[in-house]
């Protein structure tokens, strides 16, 4: 596949079909690369097909994975198949700005980083919320930062919907600006219709996974006069067993996402700090311990799962935290292990893993375009006038893909 020229202009129309489709190809066509998790799946079946990627896999070392961790976009040192699968991928994710202009970064705190997003989402759909006097309908509104900014510059009325009575300005005894209410409720009770205006402009900045779906439902069953949504938590699916696509695309696509394929494609979220980061390694490590030790007593090449551990559980010394997974939850232990073998193997294969990880995760951002467009697509069916593109620099948010739409 030839990569794309770069986008100048966001997507719309029959780009948005366009996308999804090659999005789905490819997906779909690599999907025995992606799917297979390298913690669950020590020797995918991908390893017969790409032994030269199989050989990178088990060889490459710590320094060369440490660098292409840290760095999410870097193809240096990886293996010609795969650094031209991650140009594919990256030609295939190209999306331009919504806005003509992005806000600059200012400083990295959490507060200015949601400033950049509310100020960003602002701009991209301030086009299509300008005219008329549609309420804003914030879902999942947290504190209501973006619904609160949109009703002061539109001069509108606005509604804030959220589940959690501690955010919730009236529960806080916060004041609030005239016409603006703070809901508390529950966004996937039937008792949400009761709340909304008619021909509302919906938007969500960051309802988790099918909460998203959710509103895109309500919004166009009120007759939204737009609807406006930055999708996160893919795998939040209060209950699926899997996402259901929404386009006609998506539903003739030989895909099928459960909550584990999902979260791939939000795999990029943490910017964690070197303890945590300290802590997470050694825990895989702990975990990969535990996974060599139930495979080789029981002799079969599957992965043992357990709930997270405590802090206190992995600060504990291997023998003492496998016995403790041994009593807490039943690990199967063969007689006389030895952990000055055990953890040197451990050590080698989390390597793999970690190795593994970077070869899935060519498929990360593809996986999360494609669900933003199988949404607008959808909307689009729905007669809507759909654009999608970026609303603020990843800096400000990983997940910074906005699907905007205006009823004709
Ligand atoms: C990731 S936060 C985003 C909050 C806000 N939109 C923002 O960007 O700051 C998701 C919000 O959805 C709320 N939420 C989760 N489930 C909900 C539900 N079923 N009904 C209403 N709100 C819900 C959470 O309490 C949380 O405030």
């Amino acid at each position: 596949m030839l990569p794309r020229p770069l986008e100048t202009e966001p997507l719309s129309g029959a780009a948005i079909a366009d996308r999804l489709r090659a999005l789905d190809a490819w997906l779909s066509e690599h999907a025995p690369l992606w799917e297979p998790r390298p913690f669950v799946t020590w020797r995918p079946a991908w390893w017969d097909d790409a032994p030269d990627l199989a050989s990178w896999v088990q060889t490459v070392g710590d320094g060369p994975i440490q660098a292409l961790e840290d760095d999410l976009s870097s193809t240096v040192g990886l293996p010609e198949r795969l650094a031209s699968l991650a140009r594919q991928a990256a030609a295939l994710t190209e999306l331009a700005p919504l806005a003509g202009a992005q806000p600059t970064p200012r400083g990295r705190g959490v507060k200015s980083r949601k400033g950049e997003q509310v100020g960003g989402f602002l701009a991209a759909t301030e086009h299509a919320l300008r005219g008329g006097d549609a309420v804003v309908v914030e879902w999942c509104a947290g504190r209501g930062h973006l619904g609160r900014t949109l009703s002061e510059r539109l001069e509108r009325e606005a509604l804030l919907l959220e589940r959690d009575p501690s955010l919730c300005a009236p529960a806080r005894g916060a004041p609030e600006r005239s016409g603006v209410r703070h809901v508390c409720v529950d966004v996937l009770d039937d008792a949400v219709h009761h709340a909304l205006p008619d021909r509302g402009a919906f938007v969500a900045l960051h309802a988790c996974g099918r909460l998203t779906d959710r509103m895109l439902d309500v919004a166009l069953a009120h007759g939204a006069s737009a609807i406006a949504a930055a999708p996160c938590c893919a795998h939040r699916l209060f209950g699926a067993l899997r996402y259901a696509p929404r386009s006609a695309i998506g539903r003739a696509s030989a895909l099928s996402l459960d909550a584990n394929a999902l979260r791939l494609s939000v795999l990029d979220e943490a910017s964690v700090s070197p303890r945590d980061r300290a802590r997470r390694q050694r825990e895989h490590w702990l975990r990969v311990a535990v996974d060599l030790l139930a495979r080789e007593a029981t002799g079969a090449d599957e992965h043992f799962s357990f709930p997270s551990a405590a802090a206190e559980q992995i600060d504990l010394p291997l023998v003492e935290f496998v016995d403790w997974v041994r009593r807490a939850h039943g690990l199967p232990v063969p007689a006389g292990w030895d952990p000055d073998q055990v953890g040197p193997a451990a050590t080698q294969q989390l390597r793999v893993i970690r190795a593994g990880a970077i070869v899935r995760r060519v498929a990360r951002r593809p996986l999360e375009l494609w669900l933003a467009l199988d949404r607008a697509q959808s909307l689009v069916e729905a007669g809507l006038e759909v654009s999608v593109g970026t609303f603020c620099a990843r800096t400000a948010t990983p997940r910074n893909i906005l699907i905007v739409g205006r009823a004709t």
